[in-house]
């Protein structure tokens, strides 16, 4: 019989490490090419294209940040999260706050620090049992342990619709936030910007 939650004996949520670059990219890969599927979720680069320069980004993130997870099994990741703390996220993308066309009643005001999760993906086999909610179990509670309750996370509508993601935000108590237009190979794509109180 087909397991529709993971067994929590045999998968560790824990912070990425060096060693899993290689396990991490894969999974990255499988999701993010050429080929988007709006109901199974995607990640909006082609990791096919300069593998080595995303690698490098991935080795980068695993070194210096704090909220980069992975799910294992057997010493194997089968799912990452990607998250970083406000001053992560402001020295990879500063105008982040100016870039974003703000929900008219949304307001910063209560809002000191914040983590922004930028990149999630499970491996395809493993989709829909619960793995991603683990990360961000895990994720959560290292934000309450230093007093940090804010959240931040794009998700693209345009030109695909990232319906699993959507689906995600939406199970996870996002709200609607804001919207950022991002020009990405020739194209405009359409974030939404969602927030979560914690
Ligand atoms: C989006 C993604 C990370 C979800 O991972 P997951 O481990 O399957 O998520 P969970 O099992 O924890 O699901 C939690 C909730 O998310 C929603 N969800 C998950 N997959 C979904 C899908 N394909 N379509 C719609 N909603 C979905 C559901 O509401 C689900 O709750 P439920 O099981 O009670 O219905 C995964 O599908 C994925 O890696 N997709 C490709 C990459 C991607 O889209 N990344 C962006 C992530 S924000």
């Amino acid at each position: 019989m087909e397991l529709t939650q993971p067994d929590a004996s045999k998968i560790l949520i824990r912070k990425a490490k060096p060693k899993d670059l290689e396990g991490i990219f894969q999974i990255a890969k499988e999701v993010g090419s050429a080929r988007k599927n709006m109901n199974t979720g995607f990640l909006i680069d082609d990791y096919s294209v300069s593998p080595d320069k995303h690698k490098g980004k991935f080795k980068e993130k695993i070194a210096s940040g704090n909220y980069f997870y992975v799910a294992v099994e057997k010493k194997k990741p089968i799912a990452f999260l990607m998250a970083n703390s406000v001053e992560e996220w402001e020295s990879t993308c500063p105008n982040w706050r100016q870039m974003v066309r703000w929900r008219p009643d949304f307001y910063w005001t209560g809002i000191k620090t914040f983590i922004y999760s930028e990149k999630m993906a499970v491996d395809i086999n493993y989709a829909g049992k619960g793995i991603a909610s683990l990360l961000y179990d895990s994720m959560m509670s290292d934000m309450l342990a230093v007093n940090i309750h804010d959240i931040f996370s794009e998700t693209v509508i345009s030109p695909i619709p990232n319906m699993a993601s959507l689906g995600f935000r939406r199970k996870q108590g996002f709200t609607l936030a804001g919207v950022r237009y991002e020009e990405f190979q020739n194209n405009i794509v359409t974030n939404l910007v969602f927030h979560k109180k914690i």
